[in-house]
C-alpha cells in the first residue's frame, strides 16, 4: 500500500492551493480580541471552544496538533500562550510562518506527523489543541497515546471531530426520490471505495474517539456537539484531562 501520510500531505497541499475555507488565517480583530482576553477559538467546526475549557491558557505551553493554517496558533499566541504547531502540510505551516512574522508572534513551527510526537519529551505541554484532523489518520490510538505522554499532569487535550453518522449516510437518488440513506458500516475508510480516487479519509467510531481517549488514561470533562444544515453532518468537541 502506498504511504497514506504522503498521500494525505499531497491532498491537503492541493486543497490549500485551492484556498479551502479551513485554511483561512486569523483576522486582525480575532488576534486583538485574544490579546484583550477574549479568545474566540474555532477548531474547524462552527462552535467555538467553550471559554471555560481554555480559561487558564495564558503563559501555558500549548501544542496545536495538526493545527496549522494560521488560525489557532496565532490566536493562542496573542492570548499569551507559548505555542508550538505541528502539521503534516508545509503549505498549511507556511501560513503560520507568514502570520507569525507579520505580527511579531513567537510560534515554534514543526513539520511532522501527529502519530509520532517523539521529538517532544514526556510532560512538555499543558494543552493540546487538535482541530478536526483525526479523520486523516487510520488509527486514533497512536495519537491519543502520544498526547497523553507529552501532556503534563493536569493538562488537557481538546479536539474536534465529525460524528460517524456523517459517514454512515450518503445522499442517494433512486425511484423513491432523493434522500439520505444509511449505506456504510463503521468504521469508514475512503480507500474501500474506488470512486474516492486518491482521497484519504476515515470515519472513526465514537468508541474509538471517546473510548480511545479513556483507555489511554484521560478523563473526559467536556463534550459539546453541533448539527449542521445537512442533518447527517454532526460535529463534536471533547475536553480530556490527564489527572
Ligand atoms: C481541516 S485542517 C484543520 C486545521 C485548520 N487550522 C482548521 O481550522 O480547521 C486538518 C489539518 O490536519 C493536518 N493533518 C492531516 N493529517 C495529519 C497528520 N497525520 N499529522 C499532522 N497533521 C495532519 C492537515 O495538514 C491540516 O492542516
Amino acid at each position: 500500500m502506498k504511504d497514506i501520510f504522503k498521500q494525505v500531505e499531497h491532498n491537503i497541499n492541493s486543497l490549500v492551493e485551492k484556498q479551502v475555507w479551513w485554511a483561512s488565517c486569523a483576522s486582525a480583530e480575532q488576534m486583538q480580541n485574544a490579546r484583550d482576553g477574549k479568545i474566540e477559538l474555532k477548531l474547524g467546526i462552527n462552535k467555538t471552544v467553550p471559554s471555560e475549557w481554555i480559561a487558564g491558557i495564558k503563559g501555558k505551553d500549548v501544542l496545536c496538533l495538526a493545527g496549522a493554517g494560521g488560525l489557532q496558533a496565532p490566536i493562542l499566541a496573542c492570548a499569551g500562550a507559548n505555542v508550538t504547531v505541528i502539521d503534516i502540510s508545509e503549505k498549511m505551516l507556511e501560513k503560520d510562518r507568514v502570520i507569525a512574522r507579520d505580527n511579531d508572534l513567537n510560534i515554534r513551527i514543526e513539520h511532522g506527523n501527529m502519530c509520532d510526537l517523539s521529538r517532544f519529551s514526556d510532560n512538555s505541554f499543558d494543552y493540546i489543541i487538535n482541530p478536526a484532523s483525526l479523520l486523516y489518520v487510520p488509527d486514533v490510538m497512536p495519537v491519543f497515546k502520544e498526547c497523553y505522554r507529552v501532556l503534563r499532569q493536569g493538562g488537557s487535550l481538546i479536539l474536534a471531530a465529525p460524528n460517524p453518522i456523517a459517514y454512515v449516510c450518503d445522499y442517494v437518488e433512486d425511484k423513491k426520490g432523493a434522500y439520505y440513506k444509511a449505506v456504510n458500516r463503521m468504521p469508514y475508510r475512503s480507500t474501500d471505495y474506488a470512486d474516492q480516487g486518491d482521497w484519504i479519509e476515515y470515519g472513526h467510531t465514537m468508541e474509538a474517539y471517546i473510548g480511545g481517549q479513556i483507555s489511554c488514561g484521560f478523563v473526559i470533562s467536556g463534550y459539546v456537539e453541533e448539527q449542521m444544515d445537512d442533518i447527517t453532518e454532526l460535529n463534536f468537541m471533547t475536553k480530556a484531562d490527564k489527572i
